[in-house]
């Protein structure tokens, strides 16, 4: 069979994933395998007529479509984003309909379920059969157990193709919201209190997302930051090098890294705006959040409120909403609100207007939402990742961890170590567990009411009262 694999990496045959494809070559080499380099080449195909048009026939003619990508900032890397935005900018989804196809990815595991979902559902859209998913930690291919596991993955692929297996469609077509919002000018304002604003925003002239963009600034009453993403003057998306991983410095030299120190860095409350593109935000936006990578694993974001106006159906997309929240969670700040123009035109004024003040008055309060899974896990898995080898280049990381006390495994605790292998050893004799698991639920609550009893917290609001 013909295997078309579009590749999503900007490293090209340096790519790790690309590398999860050389071994199912070997595997499989009665199939031939052809690669797109989408991540490399997003340049040219966007600027060749005739480069586009040579991978559009290498699409028709395979038999089944390997999108083989890493996992960049929960999703797929800009420049692959950017060739899907281009299959439907250009009317080419023909070409992709029908196709049986599979996704293969290479990650740290964290957020890879999002970017699945995202390919997934870009395939339902297309039109295409979605046979499965190999989601893969970028160390796996050197564990043998694994390699079993990825030709059992791939053969189940080529069974879909050839046995052509009905697959049904799992993400519903996403609705086109009509928004006839028109702002009421002026709006009220509220005070600011000498908080700095930003909203970053990649409107259209026209556009619903410009018409909340600048109701937004209006309700901070003028005392805010706008800019277009345009105007960081990013060269490129994220080459995936690594090399700000010794002292978080882009080999870019363009005016990203300015953009952000100007923008980013002193916003108090900072505002992302933007419009929904097939499943996610625009390639531009996906590009400014790869970029942001070079950051490393140190949080961009920490103590801001943060907040997004999306234009788009954001509703019937629980896997952006998902990675919109978790990507302020992760870096520790504050999600003020969401607004986006599905609902009533007339609700968004006023929604608006309460976003203003809830950040102003979140931010005056030093509100941060205690994290969920996302953050927890995702804490976890860096630690664990980056004291497990990634500190020898990581280094800016690794100094971040070592000054926050982010290495903090619990094997580290030694009192509570002790602890536990004493109530260990006391809970095996019969009696004492008998009386233990008759009161659990006691035994649970009761460090929890010696806290609320010793509380100097409560006890400094009840004098206050
Ligand atoms: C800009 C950037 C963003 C990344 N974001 C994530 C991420 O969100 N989750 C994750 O598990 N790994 C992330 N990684 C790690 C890559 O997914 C991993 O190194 C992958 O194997 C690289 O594959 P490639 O060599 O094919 O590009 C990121 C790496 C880079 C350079």
């Amino acid at each position: 069979m013909q295997i078309c694999v579009i590749s999503g990496s900007p490293k090209g045959e340096k790519s790790v994933t690309l590398q999860y494809v050389r071994f199912l070559e070997q595997a499989f080499p009665e199939h031939t395998f052809s690669v797109i380099h989408a991540g490399r080449e997003i340049r040219t195909i966007e600027q060749q007529e005739e480069v586009w048009n040579g991978l559009l026939a290498t699409v028709k003619e395979c038999d089944g479509v390997l999108w083989a990508t890493p996992v960049y900032c929960t999703l797929i890397p800009a420049q692959l984003k950017r060739f899907i935005e281009l299959i439907g900018t250009r009317n080419a989804m023909e070409t992709f309909s029908g196709k049986y196809t599979a996704a293969l990815t290479t990650s740290m595991h964290f957020f890879d379920h999002t970017a699945h979902a995202y390919l997934h559902g870009i395939c339902d859209d297309l039109g295409m059969r979605y046979a499965g998913f190999c989601s893969a930690h970028m160390e796996d291919l050197r564990k043998e157990a694994f390699q079993e596991q990825l030709i059992l993955f791939f053969s189940d692929f080529l069974e879909a193709i050839a046995e052509q297996r009905p697959i049904q469609r799992v993400f519903p077509l996403l609705p086109v919201i009509s928004s006839s919002y028109i702002p009421e000018i002026p709006p009220v304002t509220v005070d600011t209190h000498g908080k700095r604003v930003v909203v970053l925003h990649d409107a259209e002239p026209g556009s619903g997302q410009e018409a909340m963009v600048r109701q937004l600034a209006a309700c901070y009453g003028g005392s805010v930051l706008v800019a277009h993403i345009r105007d960081s003057m990013m060269k490129g998306g994220c080459q995936g090098c690594c090399r700000c991983a010794f002292d978080n410095t882009c080999i870019y030299d363009d005016g990203f890294l300015a953009f952000w120190e100007t923008y980013v860095v002193p916003a108090d409350i900072l505002v992302m705006a933007g419009t929904i593109q097939d499943r996610f935000l625009s390639a531009t936006w996906k590009q400014f959040f790869d970029r942001s990578f070079f950051n490393g694993h140190v949080p961009a974001f920490e103590g801001k409120q943060v907040a997004y106006l999306v234009e788009g159906p954001l509703g019937h997309l629980a896997n952006l909403r998902e990675v919109l929240i978790s990507l302020v969670m992760t870096e520790k700040a504050n999600l003020a609100g969401i607004v986006t123009n599905e609902p009533d035109p007339d609700e968004i004024d006023a929604a608006l207007h309460a976003l203003a003040e809830r950040s102003v008055r979140l931010s005056d309060r030093g509100y941060i939402a205690p994290v969920t899974f996302p953050a927890v896990g995702g804490h976890k898995i860096f630690r664990d990742e980056i004291w497990g080898g990634m500190r020898a280049t990581f280094k800016a990381d690794d100094r971040y961890y070592r000054q926050h006390g982010l290495y903090d495994f619990p094997t580290r605790n030694y009192l509570q170590r002790i602890g536990t292998r004493a109530t260990s050893l006391i809970m095996s004799i019969p009696a004492v567990r008998r009386e233990v698991v008759k009161n659990m639920p006691t035994y649970m609550i009761q460090p929890l009411q010696k806290s609320i009893e010793t509380s100097t917290v409560l006890a400094k609001r009840k004098a206050k009262q």
